[in-house]
């Protein structure tokens, strides 16, 4: 197994990370993800836009240009010969003493690994069941930060209750997934979250607005409430690995069971259209 280490690719046997590095006391860092499907890596550009986004925000210096970055990822993935599967980057801001305060000129270091998966063929075909919990996570969601407890804490809540997703809900109005971007569809009209700071602008949802779009769909990004989400007549949500999968019930703060869609299955079409 080849992995990304400070601009090498290298046996992952030989990395080894100090343990004062500010990803691993503070989670100070950001990552991506990004699927390859048939050994090519999809929306790279976007991934690595967002990544540089990410990096500004907190902050952080790139410690060598995003370009010779995507290279080495390229690279990542043919070394592990992965045809079907993803590609993980994270930078934190390296090693130091620990202190809340960061320098920042501080050298920062990339890993990244890469991985053999599947579609979630079945996740895709049949939908999941979610669960709604309240969002308890901080306001800069919009940042793709390794803080990720809200988030880690919102799925096991979800497994406890044999769903597959949770749903989050800010004061009655629905953010997002846990690891994924939610859709309602109510008369035909799509409604999903503005991309603020309070969710993750995904790549896939950038997608699927674009395709809405040239679909005819309407798309509304404005906040909805969970009352909206337990009326909708179909609700799906959209991450890098999970494509679109159909939501077919929410349990917990609101319960509700949904068909699969026309709308849900026409995106979710010509979003696979778009990947391959
Ligand atoms: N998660 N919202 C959150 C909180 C996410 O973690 C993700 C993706 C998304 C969807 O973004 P995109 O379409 O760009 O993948 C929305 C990734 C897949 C992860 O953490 O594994």
């Amino acid at each position: 197994t080849f992995v990304l280490f400070n601009n090498q690719i290298t046996e992952r046997e030989n990395v080894s990370i100090d343990m004062e590095d500010r990803g691993y006391n503070f989670g100070d860092g950001i990552y991506e993800v990004v699927y390859i499907y048939g050994g090519k890596p999809f929306s790279m550009d976007e991934h690595f836009r967002r990544f540089e986004e990410s990096a500004r925000k907190l902050e952080m210096k790139m410690p060598c240009p995003i370009e010779e970055l995507k290279e080495k990822t390229a690279e990542l993935i043919q070394a592990n010969n992965i045809h079907n599967g993803i590609v993980y980057i994270q930078m934190t801001r390296g090693a130091s003493a620990r202190a809340h305060l960061y320098e920042k000129e501080a050298a920062c270091l990339i890993t990244g690994f890469a991985r053999k998966m599947d579609p979630p063929a079945e996740a895709q075909e049949k939908g999941v069941k979610t669960y709604l919990t309240p969002d308890i996570r901080w306001l800069r969601c919009d940042i793709k930060s390794l803080n990720l407890l809200g988030n880690t804490m919102a799925k096991r809540i979800a497994a406890d209750h044999a769903c597959g997703e949770a749903l989050q809900h800010r004061d009655g109005i629905c953010t997002e997934g846990s690891s994924s971007n939610l859709f309602i569809v109510k008369n035909n009209e799509v409604h999903t979250h503005p991309a603020n700071n309070l969710i993750l602008n995904g790549i896939t949802r950038q997608h699927i607005l674009q395709i809405a779009g040239e679909q005819g769909i309407t798309v509304k990004e404005a906040p909805f409430s969970t009352e909206e989400l337990q009326a909708a007549d179909e609700v799906f949500i959209s991450s890098t690995t999970m494509e679109i999968a159909p939501v077919i019930s929410v349990e917990g703060d609101v319960q509700a069971t949904y068909p699969i869609g026309s709308v849900t299955r026409a995106l979710q079409k010509k979003l696979k259209d778009k990947i391959k």
